[in-house]
C-alpha cells in the first residue's frame, strides 16, 4: 500500500483537532505545526512540528511532509503561505484568498466592491479620527482591530470621545491598524458553513448563534427565521465566498436587523464555531467537507439528519487544568455529545470544549443543553 495523502494544518487548536479526527477516520494523515508542543491537535498526530511559521527549517519540514496545506485560523500571515506556493505546495484557502480575509478592512471593502450588504465602516489611522469617525458612523459605533481579532478581544464600542481614546491605545497595542464601523441593532446574529471544491459547492443550513460578552456561546440550528431571510443569507455567505476566490471551508456571520436586512459582518477561511453542530447534526460534518475540499475530492451532504441541532460552547470556569472535574454529572443527559479539546490548562471563559445535542424540537433540546452546560466543570 502506499503512503496515505497527508494534510497539513497551520496550527493545533480544537478546529485543527477536530479536522485531524474528521481526516484520519477516512484514512488520512495530519501533520500539525503550533507553536508548543502538546497541542489539542498536536497530541493526535505523529506529524507534530513545534515551532512558529516564521521559523523557515521548521515550516520547510512541515510542507515536506505534505501533500496539501491548509489552516485553521487566519492570523498566519499571507506571504508565509505565498512562501509555500511557490514551494509548490497547494494551499487552499490560497495566499490571495487569506490576503483579502485577514485584514478586516480590506475584507469588508472586498466584500462591498462585490455589491455585498455589509454594516458602514471607515479605516480609523489616528487617535484624532475621532470627530470624522462619529460623523460618519454616528454613535455608538464598534472600534475594531484590522488584524488578530478573535472572540472580541480586538473590539470596542465607543460612546464618546473618551472611549475612543483609551480603545484606540488598548487595540493598537494588539495590531496597529484600526478600523470602525456602525454599530448594528441587530436582532438575530446567523451565519453558514460553505464548502467550496473547483468542481461543487455545499451550503449548510443558516443557523442562529448566540454570542455572550463577544464569545459565541449558542447555536441553533436552523435558524428560525422567515424563508426569504433564510435563503438571502445563504445567497449573501455564498456571495462572500466567490468575492474572495475563496476555495476550501468558510464559515460566514451575519446580522439580521429589525428592518429586515442581512448583513455580513465577517467571514472566516476556516472551521468555524458555529458549525460544530454538523459533527452530529448533518450528514457529513463542516470538518469532513474541509479535509475532502482541501484534496479536492467530492464533497458529501450538508443535509441535517434531524430537525435540530443545540451546540453550547463549555468555557471555562477554573484556573485549573483542562479537563472535565465531574464526567458522571457531565454525562448524565443520555442524548449528548461531548466534546472536550484536550488543552492543557483551563482559564475563565477560555473555550475548552463543547457539547451538542440533536433532536425534534428546538426547545426542548435548547433547555437540555442549557441544563448539562450548567453541571460541566472544567
Ligand atoms: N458593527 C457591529 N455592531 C454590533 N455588534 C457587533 C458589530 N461588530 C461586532 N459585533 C459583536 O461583536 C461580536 C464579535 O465581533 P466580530 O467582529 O465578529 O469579531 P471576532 O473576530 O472577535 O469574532 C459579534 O459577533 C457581534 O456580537
Ligand atoms: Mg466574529
Amino acid at each position: 500500500m502506499g503512503k496515505p495523502k497527508c494534510i497539513g494544518i497551520l496550527g493545533g487548536g480544537q478546529l485543527a483537532r477536530m479536522s485531524l479526527f474528521a481526516g484520519k477516520r477516512m484514512g488520512f494523515d495530519i501533520a500539525v505545526l503550533e507553536k508548543e508542543p502538546g497541542s489539542p491537535a498536536g497530541q493526535l498526530t505523529h506529524l507534530e512540528f513545534t515551532g512558529t511559521p516564521a521559523n523557515k527549517t521548521i515550516l520547510n519540514k512541515f510542507a515536506a511532509s505534505t501533500d496539501v496545506i491548509t489552516l485553521e485560523n487566519e492570523f498566519i500571515d499571507y506571504r508565509i503561505l505565498e512562501y509555500l506556493e511557490a514551494l509548490g505546495k497547494k494551499v487552499f484557502p490560497s495566499s490571495g484568498t487569506i490576503s483579502l480575509i485577514q485584514d478586516k478592512l480590506i475584507q469588508k471593502e472586498t466584500l462591498k466592491k462585490n455589491n455585498i450588504a455589509v454594516p458602514a465602516f471607515t479605516a480609523v489611522d489616528h487617535k484624532t479620527d475621532y470627530e470624522k469617525t462619529a460623523a460618519l458612523l454616528k454613535l455608538p459605533f464598534v472600534l475594531k482591530s484590522r488584524k488578530m481579532g478573535y472572540d472580541g478581544y480586538g473590539n470596542a464600542l465607543v460612546k464618546n470621545k473618551k472611549d475612543f481614546e483609551k480603545a484606540f491605545d488598548k487595540l493598537t497595542h494588539r495590531h496597529s491598524k484600526l478600523m470602525a464601523e456602525e454599530f448594528v441593532k441587530f436582532t438575530k446574529e446567523l451565519a453558514v458553513m460553505i464548502a467550496r471544491t473547483r468542481k461543487e459547492t455545499v451550503i449548510y443550513p443558516v443557523v442562529e448563534t448566540i454570542q455572550k460578552d463577544h464569545i459565541c456561546h449558542t447555536v441553533i440550528a436552523p435558524a428560525e427565521i422567515k424563508k426569504n431571510l433564510y435563503d438571502n443569507s445563504r445567497k449573501a455567505a455564498l456571495s462572500s465566498v466567490k468575492a474572495v476566490k475563496g476555495y476550501g471551508l468558510f464559515g460566514i456571520e451575519l446580522f439580521l436587523t429589525a428592518e429586515g436586512k442581512i448583513l455580513v459582518n465577517e467571514m472566516a477561511p476556516r472551521p468555524h464555531n458555529s458549525g460544530h453542530y454538523t459533527i452530529e447534526g448533518c450528514i457529513t460534518s463542516q470538518f469532513e467537507n474541509h479535509i475532502r475540499s482541501v484534496l479536492g475530492l467530492p464533497l458529501g451532504s450538508a443535509d441535517m439528519v434531524k430537525p435540530a441541532a443545540v451546540m453550547i460552547n463549555l468555557l471555562g470556569k477554573t484556573n485549573q487544568t483542562g479537563e472535565v472535574k465531574n464526567y458522571n454529572k457531565a454525562l448524565e443527559e443520555k442524548n449528548l455529545h461531548l466534546h472536550i479539546y484536550g488543552k492543557k490548562s483551563s482559564r475563565k471563559g477560555r473555550k475548552m470544549g463543547h457539547i451538542t445535542i440533536i433532536g425534534n424540537n428546538h426547545s426542548k433540546i435548547f433547555k437540555a443543553a442549557l441544563n448539562t452546560e450548567k453541571k460541566i466543570i472544567i
